[in-house]
């Protein structure tokens, strides 16, 4: 596929040329569909970002207020409470055993994905080339622009062009994916890495949202070249306090670590310390579970109801929505008109997206129960 972003230009001596302008935010585009919306009775029952609603355990919230950290930095690594507790829940949940030392804590996942390129760049200033999934979060693709770097999406592994491949510096996976909640074969991911000398990066933040199959880390198939990333931001409803990490490659862990360091990256210590207690428990997340699970039910039952085909996803907490003329922004109208809900077009996740729409559940069930009686679907 062609890159959507070009090499950086060198500027020619006394030339100005013309710098990074930031494209809108793609969430910032939706204000007029919140306008229709917010005219129905009840207002606009806004699905568009990911944004969890639930509250996070009570034992959380009060690690969060008494942990005595917030006086001294914390370790930009972690804490070895934190790497521990993060190791622990890998091996507990998924049957990996990390060493804490391989573990390393990222200010929730975002800010990873959009920086890696740039870090990776710096010491491999030969290759120029992020290669991401064609439909997906659009901040892998963000990422290789701020590191001034290509932006080539994939369909799949076999087809990535061999030149492309050369000058990789990083490939993308997401399993369970964002938007499409599909499940990607990671033993394939992990393979084509080492076969070809590119760090694989496997972004797996809804690890615990699968609808029909355990979760599954790349870690599974051993560290050897890849990085897997984790947050606490959907298991946990912790979106707010901003706490993850990445685990793998010894070589990739260290060095990003000691890069980020640097640069002074630090999860606050009231928040390792409220991380810790997230990461050892489950039983919140299973309750988690359950929401979605019925909320996905629920609006894939509200898009049906308008003539829309629509399954429930393998995994993850959206549905990915075909329009049924292919018109995503037509779909999103009709549906803040109609049902009073906003979702985000599909465009916002590649080109290859744009037919489609993404319907996040994550607003509380009397909202979506709301949105199913607006459209006439009953709600028990
Ligand atoms: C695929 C994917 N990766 C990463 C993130 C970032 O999550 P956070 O920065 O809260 O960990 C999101 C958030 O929606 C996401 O969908």
């Amino acid at each position: 596929m062609t890159p959507v972003t070009p090499s950086p230009v060198p500027p020619s001596p006394g030339s100005d040329p013309v710098g990074f302008e930031p494209p809108p935010y793609p969430y910032d585009r939706l204000d007029d569909l919140r306008k229709v919306a917010d005219t129905l009775e009840g207002g606009a029952v806004d699905l568009s970002i990911g944004t969890p609603c639930d509250p996070p355990p009570a034992a959380v919230v009060a690690a969060l207020g008494g942990s005595d950290a917030e006086r001294g930095y914390p370790p930009s690594m972690g804490t070895p409470a934190f790497r521990e507790a993060a190791a622990g829940w890998l091996d507990r949940r998924f049957d990996v055993a990390i060493e804490p030392g391989r573990l390393a804590a990222c200010v929730g996942t975002k800010e990873m994905v959009a920086g890696t390129p740039h870090w990776l760049r710096l010491r491999r200033p030969g290759r120029d080339t992020v290669l991401y999934p064609h439909i997906s979060y659009p901040t892998y693709a963000m990422g290789a622009t701020l590191a001034g770097c290509r932006a080539v999406p994939y369909r799949d592994l076999d087809s990535i062009a061999a030149p492309d491949a050369d000058r990789a510096l990083c490939l993308w996976v997401n399993s369970p994916a964002n938007p499409t909640g599909e499940l990607t074969d990671l033993a394939a991911a992990a393979a084509w890495g080492r076969r070809h000398g590119v760090p694989v990066l496997s972004d797996e933040c809804y690890i615990e949202f699968t609808w029909g199959t355990p979760g599954r880390t790349i870690l599974s198939h051993g560290p050897d070249g890849v990085v897997a990333l984790h947050s606490l931001s959907k298991r946990s409803n912790l979106a707010g306090a901003r706490a993850g990490f990445y685990a793998g490659d010894p070589d990739l862990v260290g060095y990003l670590s000691e890069v980020r360091k640097h640069a002074g990256f630090m999860v606050p210590g009231p928040v390792q310390a409220a991380a810790v207690v997230a990461f050892g428990d489950d039983d919140h997340v299973d309750a988690q579970r359950d929401r979605y699970r019925h909320r996905l039910d629920l609006m894939a039952a509200a898009m049906r109801s308008l003539g829309v085909e629509c399954n429930t996803p393998p995994a993850a907490f959206y549905l990915w929505v075909r329009a049924p003329d292919g018109d995503a922004w037509a779909l999103a109208h009709r549906l803040a008109a109609e049902a009073g809900v906003v979702v985000s077009p599909g465009e916002f996740y590649g080109p290859d997206g744009a037919a489609h729409v993404r319907v996040a559940v994550v607003q509380p069930d009397d909202r979506l129960e709301l949105v199913a009686r607006r459209l006439g679907v009953p709600t028990d």
